[in-house]
């Protein structure tokens, strides 16, 4: 509504991930004119912060030339010091925000409060907002969401019991959980793509798909973060959320509408049919030197000894009509040979293929969608190639974001969700149901791991990871194709 008092709460104020990504999220949405005129960001946290310097550090991780425009949004910001245990410290937030909403021009007030802090005290300050700082006026259309992010328990019983508690005082309506994947322009591309297509949706199947690979590499290992991710390994950081959300949407069934409900059903649907990852179908490594740059256990915040893998391969089967057969292999890892994040498609073999009899396997099709870096959509396909002689070549119709939409600004996925959650929409949020499938594929291997009863083996960083894991693709049908 036009009217509409505003104001983000961000809890966790002077934090690594309300500074690099909340705040300068916000700014964007403020710069392109996406934010309610009417707009307060308050920030909170426990320490005492003068206001101008919280100004001044956030206005230092503002991505922007306009000295002007930054000014001005961080004009906007005040702040609030307040324990996360404490029911005065919500009171007090409380009395903040009736006293600004009051000073609005009588419309509904929206509040979004973004927990940019660590899940283990989600509970509590959960309990705070609802008993302290919940009350909104009572004008038609006002409204209140909560802004949380993974990690989301360590297993599917402790991912519950998180749920339970937050349940227990705020609805799902109410609960809004970022897996910035879904904010990724490709992601977001994927149902239009899928079902939008003629050329696409017929092909969508076992009949035609071979294998699908969904990989995730980082060309960086842990440099000092080891302390935190070897609580978690790279299946807890980005396999069971980021990856599984991607192959939620690249197996889904199709909707049946694109209200939020309707496709978060199918994508629960289908995480569903996966049955959990069995040891034998994984390939877990860890990274040592190269000689150049640091493994992984010469990271100082790396406890000694880790078993923690950094790098993981597994094969996952979708047991339903469309996908029985096809092997969906997850990859994941840090301290790899390149920056990529891609889905791959390999199409089945055409049928009596005429120029290669001896060897079904040449000229392979391939869809492939390129996340990042440098967002593409790629079809890898025969063609003859051009001359006077008669050779059929793999070859590739190619579309490159950056050649075709030149002067269109894609999006950071931290913009898109908080403008979604802004608007109520939440298509790009994680459903309790969701979370639950989704730890549920992942959960007894993980306990396997946490037991000792897996053990990654070494890869080199800057590798491509451990060449058991290029074994384990092999196995499942994947066939290189060279493009010309
Ligand atoms: C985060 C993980 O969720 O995703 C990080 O915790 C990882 O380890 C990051 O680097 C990757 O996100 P992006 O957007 O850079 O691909």
């Amino acid at each position: 509504s036009d009217n509409l008092a505003f104001t983000v709460v961000v809890l966790g104020a002077s934090g690594d991930l309300a500074k690099k990504k909340t705040f300068p999220a916000l700014f964007t949405l403020f710069d392109k004119g996406f934010l309610p005129k009417d707009l307060a960001i308050i920030g909170y946290a426990r320490s005492a912060l003068d206001i101008n310097d919280l100004r001044k550090k956030i206005k230092g991780f503002l991505k922007s030339k306009d000295e002007a425009k930054k000014d001005e949004f961080v004009q906007h910001i005040t702040y609030v010091q307040g324990a996360y245990d404490k029911s005065e410290a919500f009171e007090n937030l409380q009395h903040t925000l009736e006293e600004r909403e009051q000073k609005s021009q009588g419309g509904p007030a929206g509040r979004l409060y973004y927990l940019a802090l660590p899940p283990s005290v989600y509970p509590q300050v959960c309990k705070g907002l609802k008993e302290g700082a919940s009350q909104l006026p009572d004008i038609e259309g006002s409204w209140l969401r909560i802004i949380i992010e993974k990690p989301f328990g360590m297993d599917l019983e402790s991912s519950e019991d998180l749920a339970e508690d937050l349940n227990k005082l705020f609805p799902e309506e109410q609960l809004y959980r970022i897996d910035h994947y879904l904010g990724k322009e490709l992601m977001q591309n994927m149902l239009v793509m899928r079902f939008a297509n003629r050329f696409i949706s017929p092909c969508w199947n076992n009949q035609h798909i071979a294998n699908v690979q969904i990989v995730f590499k980082e060309p960086f290992g842990t440099e000092g973060r080891g302390g935190y991710f070897d609580e978690f390994g790279i299946i807890r950081d980005v396999m069971q959320n980021h990856l599984l959300q991607v192959l939620a949407l690249v197996a889904m069934e199709k909707p049946v509408s694109l209200g939020a409900d309707d496709i978060r059903d199918e994508k629960v649907k289908v995480l569903r049919c996966i049955s959990p990852v069995k040891g034998e179908d994984s390939i877990l490594g860890q990274y040592v030197s190269n000689g150049k740059d640091p493994g992984y256990l010469d990271d100082e915040t790396t406890p000694k000894g880790s078993k923690t893998p950094t790098f993981a391969a597994v094969k996952l089967h979708i047991r339903n009509d469309r996908w029985e057969g096809v092997p969906f292999i997850l990859k994941a890892g840090k301290a790899l040979n390149e920056r990529k994040v891609e889905i791959r498609l390999q199409m089945r073999p055409t049928v009596a293929n005429l120029w290669h009899e001896e060897d079904p396997n040449a000229l392979r099709n391939e869809l492939v969608m390129r996340i990042q870096p440098d967002e593409a959509i790629y079809y890898k396909l025969a063609i003859k190639k051009p001359g006077l002689e008669y050779n059929p070549v793999m070859s590739e119709l190619d579309l490159s974001y950056k050649s075709r939409f030149k002067e269109t600004y894609i999006p950071d996925a931290y913009e898109r969700l908080i403008l979604d959650a802004i608007r109520g929409d939440q298509e790009h949020f994680v459903r309790r149901d969701e979370l639950r499938a989704a730890w549920a594929i992942f959960t007894p291997l993980l306990h396997a791991i946490d037991d000792g009863k897996l053990e990654p083996v070494e890869y080199k960083h800057g590798s491509r990871g451990p060449p058991e894991a290029d074994e384990l693709i092999r196995d499942a049908g994947f066939v290189r194709n060279e493009s010309y």
